[in-house]
């Protein structure tokens, strides 16, 4: 496989609104050693690139996200935490991944996926993807699916654990509700009305409306309750988990991160801030469930890279379910694919 030297990638080089975000031609990585060369064909525009974009960080966590982002102008110009591509080059040593591989892979706070090429640790966040599963579909798994798994390999769910997931339309809510129930849990879904019916096709066994009820005052209690909205605190459910059971904070900020293990030791009930090291084996996870019709992809929107700004424009609005797509290059030919298993909305 060719490589053009320089690619096209979405760039930013100062922090801001959605327009700071801008086309350019950047010189394409080479692998190192130890790495992979992925040609990816689609990312996700995900709340991380938002956060990230617009230095939306949650309290008293500033300068601690600044180490990572950059304290004055952006450290890493690409956003793009995930990808799904075609392998392109491995570096030396890698015998895992060969050119012409299809794959799905985290980049985490490294990000660059929103770029025609990104590199990857061979032994990092990188799995294969069968050549029936539509790429475009197949990164959808990766931001909510590692994030939701992550956190669920930190408790034990199985037949009748009662799972309560916060803000359960979004990427890491759709990913959790699949998860849970595939795990056999019963799960109730908070969010609102415009997205009880999602939720329920997604396996969600009840809907609280968040905009009628609020889940702590109804008397309901659960085993494991996931906050995907920051609005959660130990403080304000503790009543409503069961004793043993767990908080699991998807997003949270420095005073519950500092809290958390005094009230985990306190209470006997698990507070996490923590999503753990989720990688290779919880992608692959991803990819065997999606492969064989136990978790859909759900995607909201889809964009051009061209029509990034777009893109970030709507992931702005806090109101996108499950994912937004970035169609990064040529897409796949329709016919070598099948994609009955998508959720489309
Ligand atoms: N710890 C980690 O490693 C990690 C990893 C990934 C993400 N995160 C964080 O986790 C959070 C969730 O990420 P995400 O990708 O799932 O976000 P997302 O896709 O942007 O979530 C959007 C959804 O949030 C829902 N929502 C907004 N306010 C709500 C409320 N008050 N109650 C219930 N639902 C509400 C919206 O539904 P409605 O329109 O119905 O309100 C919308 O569908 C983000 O803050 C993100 O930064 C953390």
């Amino acid at each position: 496989m060719t490589t053009n030297t320089t690619m096209t990638a979405a760039v930013y080089r100062r922090f801001g609104a959605p327009d700071v975000v801008r086309i350019e031609r950047r010189a394409t990585p080479s692998p190192k050693p130890g790495e992979v060369l992925i040609r990816v064909h689609a990312s996700t525009v995900s709340v991380a690139d938002h956060r990230a974009r617009a230095r939306d960080i949650p309290s008293g966590l500033g300068m601690l996200a600044a180490i990572g982002l950059g304290l004055f102008r952006p450290r890493r110009p690409v956003l793009g935490m995930d990808a799904a591509g075609v392998v392109a080059a491995v570096g030396s040593g890698v015998t895992a991944f060969a050119p012409g591989d299809r794959v799905i892979a985290s980049m985490g706070a490294a990000f660059g996926g929103h770029a025609e090429y990104v590199c990857v640790p061979a032994d990092g966040a990188i799995t294969r993807t069968p050549a029936t599963m539509a790429l475009e579909e197949a990164v959808t798994l990766v931001f909510g699916g590692i994030t939701a798994q992550g956190f669920f390999n930190q408790v034990a769910i199985g037949p009748g654990t009662s799972v309560l997931v916060n803000g359960a339309s979004g990427a890491v809510g759709t990913a959790a509700i699949q998860l849970a129930k595939h795990l056999g849990a019963d799960v109730t879904a908070v969010t609102s009305g415009v997205n009880a019916a999602l939720v329920t096709s997604l396996g969600a066994d009840r809907v609280i409306d968040y905009n009628r009820q609020d889940f702590t005052t109804g008397g309901g209690t659960y085993d494991v309750i996931v906050d995907c909205v920051g609005n959660a605190p130990f403080s304000r459910v503790e009543a409503s988990i069961n004793p043993g059971g767990a908080l699991l904070l998807v997003i949270s900020d420095l005073w519950s991160m500092l809290r958390s293990r005094g009230q985990t030791r306190r209470s006997g009930k698990l507070v996490t801030w923590n999503v753990g090291k989720p990688g290779a084996d919880e992608l692959a996870h991803l990819v065997s469930l999606a492969d064989s019709g136990r978790f859909r992809a759900v995607i909201d929107r889809s964009f051009d890279l061209a029509d990034i700004v777009e893109a970030h424009r709507y992931v702005d609005t806090g109101r996108k379910r499950g994912n937004v797509v970035l169609r990064i290059t040529r897409p796949e030919p329709a016919t070598s694919l099948r994609s009955p298993r998508q959720r489309s909305i």
